[in-house]
């Protein structure tokens, strides 16, 4: 048995998809991807928006990281299959994946009960399906490398379930304890993560400084209310690294303390 230091959050040699890593400028996926670029890994940037996954992914290239950009739709498995077919002719398998990308702006201002079946196939086919499709096609690549790790982007705003958006991000977290226990026997770990409010551009634009949901979160949180999507790196980190081989099947909220359970 080996005593446990930093090494054990090091990922080189590892490969990793960040999903929804090329959008608005300060994303939360780009800071994974830099995270995890930083860490040793090769670093697949995907996104819809390939100008900005390509940006991304130039960035980390000029810092000294391994990264390509791709475009995907995560809601189409030929799509999903062509970013996991260019992750592994680029760096030769896959070790980890971020299902990052989801619809929030787009869908978060209407309550559940105004959510039609168009809006509702809509986010539910990106935030629960596109998750579930990109673990699908990536899972075979993983298990030929003796397992892997993936982890779920759901949110504060799913404990409990707040709107429609609440919804498709409760359900993400089921998906993630049964692709836990589905996938468990390939040493495929499955994990999520629940942000709080980040401020991220996509956040800033949702709940500017003075918006009222930002005093009652500010109001409501034991440590802070708001953080950057650097504040959410050390999870991914513990989750898809060595450091967190134990861990399957969890959600981490990292929060300030909104989201608490007993
Ligand atoms: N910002 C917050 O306060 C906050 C809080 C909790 C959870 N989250 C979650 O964090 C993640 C990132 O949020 P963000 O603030 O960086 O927002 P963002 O809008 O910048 O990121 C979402 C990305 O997903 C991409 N995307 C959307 N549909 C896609 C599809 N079909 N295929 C591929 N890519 C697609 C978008 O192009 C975009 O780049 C999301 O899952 C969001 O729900 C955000």
């Amino acid at each position: 048995m080996a005593d446990f230091t930093n090494d054990n959050f090091r990922l080189d040699g590892k490969v990793a998809i960040v999903t929804g890593a090329g959008g608005r400028g300060n994303s939360i996926g780009r800071a994974y991807a830099v995270a995890l670029a930083n860490a040793g890994a090769q670093v697949v940037v995907a996104d819809l928006n390939s100008e900005g996954a390509q940006a991304v992914a130039e960035e980390i290239n000029a810092a000294g990281g391994k990264a390509i950009s791709v475009q995907v739709d995560i809601t189409d498995t030929a799509s999903v299959e062509n970013m996991t077919v260019k992750a592994k002719e680029s760096f030769g398998g896959i070790d980890i994946l971020v299902n990052n990308a989801a619809l929030m702006v787009e869908i978060v201002d209407k309550p559940l009960s105004q959510t039609n079946k168009e809006r509702f196939d809509k986010g539910i086919g990106v935030n629960l399906w596109g998750a579930i499709n990109c673990a699908q096609v990536v899972a075979p690549y993983m298990a030929e490398r003796g397992g892997g790790a993936i982890v779920n982007q759901v949110s504060a705003g799913a404990f409990p379930a707040q709107s429609f958006y609440g919804v498709t991000k409760i359900a993400l977290l089921g998906a993630t304890t049964t692709l836990a226990t589905e996938l468990g026997g390939q040493n495929i770990r499955v994990n999520a993560i629940g942000p709080g409010m980040t401020k991220s551009d996509a956040g800033l634009a949702l709940t500017p400084d003075d918006s009222p949901m930002v005093q009652f979160v500010e109001a409501k949180t034991p440590i802070q209310g708001r953080d950057t999507p650097d504040a959410l790196c050390g999870a991914l980190l513990l989750l898809v690294s060595e450091a967190g081989r134990w861990m399957t099947g969890q959600v981490l909220n990292v929060d300030g303390g909104w989201v608490m359970r007993n």
